[in-house]
């Protein structure tokens, strides 16, 4: 589904933050200039730097102080007006930390961040990946589905060049909690990254028993943290199998199309604004009548959202973009309907205006 080369290997994990983690371990282990099973962080050379646009999810930056690469060591770079990574701004960056004398090892793609729905430009990024003998790593938790839209497959160009993927099942693909998935290109480099005990002693140990090494290296426990674990791909499988491409592949389009119908009804009212471009399914957006401050336009607009979250009858969040707080729709449900988003929108207005006049009385 996801044209991902078929010799890569993978594991079901339990979501796009473990599925993060679990790959930048294996790219962690793979380009460290000592044996990272046996040394360690303690053992390294020269400093590992990591590279991620500043749209980039925090679950990153948990996993890289968790690896014990450090979170100094992760550089935000920044992002243009499309909130995707700007790929002058990160070679420079690279070129930086080589004459300091650092050892630059993995740049981290995003497709569809969190805040905007933003997709960087992958085949840039494995470009200057593969330029730099750098690991190639793409956090791809919702936005790799496009992949399997009508309209939008291009946005994912290129992630299929990359070292190792994460993705959710459970955020777009509308699925239960709990199901991530990491894929890595490299499948040995993968299992001797988890594989209980030192690479030379498990490969022993295989040819040993005399059985096929491409048997053992599905096994999930050498493929991720948890020993004893549940039957954690039957649901996906299930789930897959019994719904089919044809259907996630419609409802993937449904809520692409309703994200750009949200936006194109704000584009076209002048009292409302919209943050960011749409992109995927994500909408920023904020009530914004005119001849109001910046700081006036966050107070109003934080004022909608603890409105909304008293309705409870659906929810949109909120966020900082770029320094502006933004009202945010993320659509990933299959239940939605083309009427739910004129209701959001209607709302939003009538809310904005009651609290702007409410302002005015004080
Ligand atoms: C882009 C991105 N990466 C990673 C994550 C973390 O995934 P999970 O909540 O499944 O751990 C999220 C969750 O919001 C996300 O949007």
């Amino acid at each position: 589904m996801l044209e991902y080369p078929k010799e890569a290997g993978g594991v079901i994990v339990s979501g796009g933050s473990e599925a993060n983690y679990t790959a930048l371990a294996v790219a962690r282990n793979a380009r460290a200039e000592v044996d990272m099973k046996s040394k360690g962080m303690q053992g390294v050379p020269r400093r590992m730097i990591v590279y991620v646009s500043d749209g980039g999810h925090h679950c990153l930056e948990r996993s890289i102080e968790l690896l014990g690469i450090g979170g100094k060591n992760l550089r935000w770079i920044p992002t243009d007006d499309d909130y995707k990574i700007k790929i002058d701004a990160l070679k420079d960056t690279i070129d930086r930390d080589r004459v300091a004398g650092y050892n630059p090892f993995c740049i981290i793609g995003c497709a569809g961040t969190v805040d905007t729905g933003a997709f960087d430009d992958f085949n840039a990024l494995a470009d200057l990946a593969a330029r730099e003998k750098m690991w190639f790593h793409v956090d791809a938790a919702f936005g790799e589905w496009v992949k399997i839209s009508k309209t939008h497959k291009h946005l994912a160009d290129g992630i299929e060049r990359a070292d190792s993927l994460a993705i959710d099942l459970h955020k777009w693909m509308y699925m239960p909690y709990g199901i991530g998935c990491t894929l890595v290109r490299d499948k040995l480099a993968h299992y001797t990254t988890f594989v209980y005990g030192h690479e030379a002693q498990y490969i022993k140990a295989a040819k040993d028993l005399n059985k096929d090494l491409s048997d053992i290296i599905y096994s999930a426990p050498s493929l991720s943290l948890p020993l004893s674990r549940n039957f954690s791909s039957l649901r996906p499988y299930m789930l897959l199998r019994a719904h089919g491409r044809e259907k996630y592949s419609r409802l993937i389009q449904q809520n692409i199309d309703q994200a750009l119908y949200l936006g194109d009804l704000i584009k076209r009212d002048a009292e409302m604004e919209l943050m960011a471009p749409v992109a995927s399914n994500v909408v920023c957006f904020r009530f914004n009548p005119g001849g109001l401050t910046e700081t006036e336009l966050d107070r109003l607009n934080k004022i909608i959202i603890d409105e909304i979250y008293k309705i409870r009858f659906w929810i949109i969040s909120d966020s900082i973009i770029k320094g502006r707080f933004t009202l945010r729709a993320a659509i990933t449900n299959h239940r939605s309907k083309r009427e739910d988003f004129d209701y959001i929108y209607n709302l939003v207005k009538e809310l904005g205006n009651k609290a702007l006049s409410d302002l005015m009385k004080k």
